[in-house]
């Protein structure tokens, strides 16, 4: 069992304070394309009330051009403390939509230069901006000048193994004027694959005075507690450990705060959550939620006996019915697997 040194935990008692905001949690969820909607935060905030929560990343070019404020961007009035995440290469742009966010109620602004996506890179936004620090900047002296609220970077610890920044790349963020930095520890080049290199991070975290908080393979209470240890960070943000387990962030939430573990859920509880995640996205996106609501299925059916011919079968539901009646049939039968257990 890995603990912190007492050291580290007088540290992470305080609220995390990124620049005059202070969250009370040291435990973040990251933007996800495609999954950290409103829906799929309002799961995640209810384990953990007080953690920083990001939309998914908002073009603000596309936003430039648009007459209404797209989906991606819309809050929860009692969703607090919210970021929405921006990206783009183009510091005017960035500042107009920074604008719009605070107005539609972000209580900071995360600028995107960690997307390692073609798409995004070629047009010069996410982890392409790594390669132009000066315009990165740039774009966080614009955006700083342009709102009110604190406004954080999230990138990577370089775009290639042959090309890491990541020590020059945050001062520069930090000397912008970002107030926290999160920091993804793979290159670009990896995209998502082999390990996060937690000791660049450990070595952003000594010479940053921001708030950093460290980001990848962050998928328990046992990897978080290490990474802690290993970067000294202010604090984790979770993310590909919250696909179909929106549990985890108040998991390590709740060890930080009382040294105790919360119960893990059983495989009943998640496909509970499962259903009520389906129909959540149905009344929010109607036909559209469903489509997206295939995926976090398939992500919540594992590790129980049927679980790989649910998960075949989730990831083609066309209806909410559908996907209902598949959850209820195999709740039923987790249920009735539990009960024959206690009686033998
Ligand atoms: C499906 C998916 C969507 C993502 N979308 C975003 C995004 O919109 N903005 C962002 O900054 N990072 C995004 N990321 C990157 C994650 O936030 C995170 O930095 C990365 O997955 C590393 O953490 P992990 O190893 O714990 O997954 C995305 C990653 C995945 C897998």
């Amino acid at each position: 069992m890995v603990t912190l040194s007492s050291a580290l935990q007088t540290d992470l008692s305080q609220p995390l304070r990124i620049g005059n905001l202070a969250v009370n949690s040291r435990v973040l969820q990251s933007p996800l394309s495609g999954v950290t909607d409103l829906v799929f935060r309002r799961l995640v905030r209810r384990y953990a009330p007080d953690s920083m929560m990001y939309t998914e990343m908002v073009s603000a070019s596309e936003l430039h051009h648009m007459r209404q404020l797209p989906k991606l961007m819309e809050i929860d009035p009692h969703e607090r403390p919210i970021s929405i995440q921006l990206f783009d290469c183009r510091p005017d742009f960035l500042a107009e939509a920074a604008q719009k966010a605070v107005a539609e109620g972000a209580d900071t602004i995360d600028i995107n230069m960690g997307c390692p996506v073609n798409k995004i890179t070629k047009k010069g936004g996410g982890s392409s901006l790594l390669r132009q620090p000066e315009l990165a900047e740039e774009i966080v002296r614009s955006v700083v000048a342009a709102v009110d609220v604190p406004v954080t970077v999230k990138t990577r610890i370089g775009w290639s193994e042959q090309d890491i920044n990541a020590i020059e790349f945050a001062q520069r963020m930090e000397a912008a004027g970002a107030k926290m930095l999160t920091l993804h520890g793979r290159t670009r080049s990896q995209g998502y694959n082999g390990a996060a290199d937690w000791n660049w991070i450990a070595k952003v975290k000594a010479v940053l005075s921001i708030p950093v908080i460290a980001n990848g393979d962050i998928v328990s209470v046992e990897s978080a507690l290490r990474c802690l240890e290993v970067t000294g960070a202010d604090g984790v943000m979770c993310s590909r450990g919250t696909l179909g387990y929106p549990f985890l962030v108040g998991e390590i939430d709740y060890f930080l705060k009382t040294g105790a573990r919360l119960p893990a859920p059983s495989p009943v509880d998640r496909l509970q959550c499962a259903r009520e995640h389906l129909v959540m996205l149905w009344d929010y996106k109607g036909d559209r939620g469903i489509r997206q609501a295939r995926k976090h299925m398939a992500w919540y059916a594992k590790d129980f006996p049927g679980a790989a011919e649910l998960r075949n079968q989730l990831t083609l539901i066309e209806s909410v019915d559908q996907g209902v009646e598949l959850l209820d049939g195999a709740i039923d039968r987790l249920v009735a697997v539990e009960s024959n257990q206690s009686l033998n």
